[in-house]
């Protein structure tokens, strides 16, 4: 079973589980400020659940590649959308600071 850590949490979850749900069912902080109550619950068009993501998961699909490429994201910044990644291996999640989660200023850690 793929493990994910995050914010101080160790989760196991089933291979190919989607990484935002993942986060959410557990109480993860996933979104900052504002977009808790302002996104667009998964579909992939808001791109406030940014994070970097260390680990195996599923190739950027092209609603991740879009949302990215454009700003505030930016296509060559590491980060991913965790409601577009499916978990395939163990993985370690970390938050940057922002609306859109796309600052340079770390929010929380896997470990913290
Ligand atoms: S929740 Fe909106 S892009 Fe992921």
């Amino acid at each position: 079973m793929p493990q994910v850590v995050a914010q101080g949490k160790l989760i196991e979850c089933e291979s190919q589980a989607n990484l935002r749900k993942v986060l959410l069912d557990h109480d993860v902080d996933l979104y900052n400020s504002g977009s808790r109550v302002i996104n667009c619950r998964g579909l992939g068009s808001c791109g406030t659940c940014a994070v970097k993501v260390e680990g195996e998961v599923s190739a950027a699909n092209w609603r991740d590649q879009t949302r990215r490429s454009l700003p505030p994201h930016s296509p060559t910044s590491e980060l991913r959308l965790a409601c577009q990644t499916q978990i395939l291996g163990d993985v370690k999640v970390t938050k940057f600071d922002g609306f859109w989660g796309q600052g340079s200023q770390i929010v929380w850690t896997p470990e913290v």
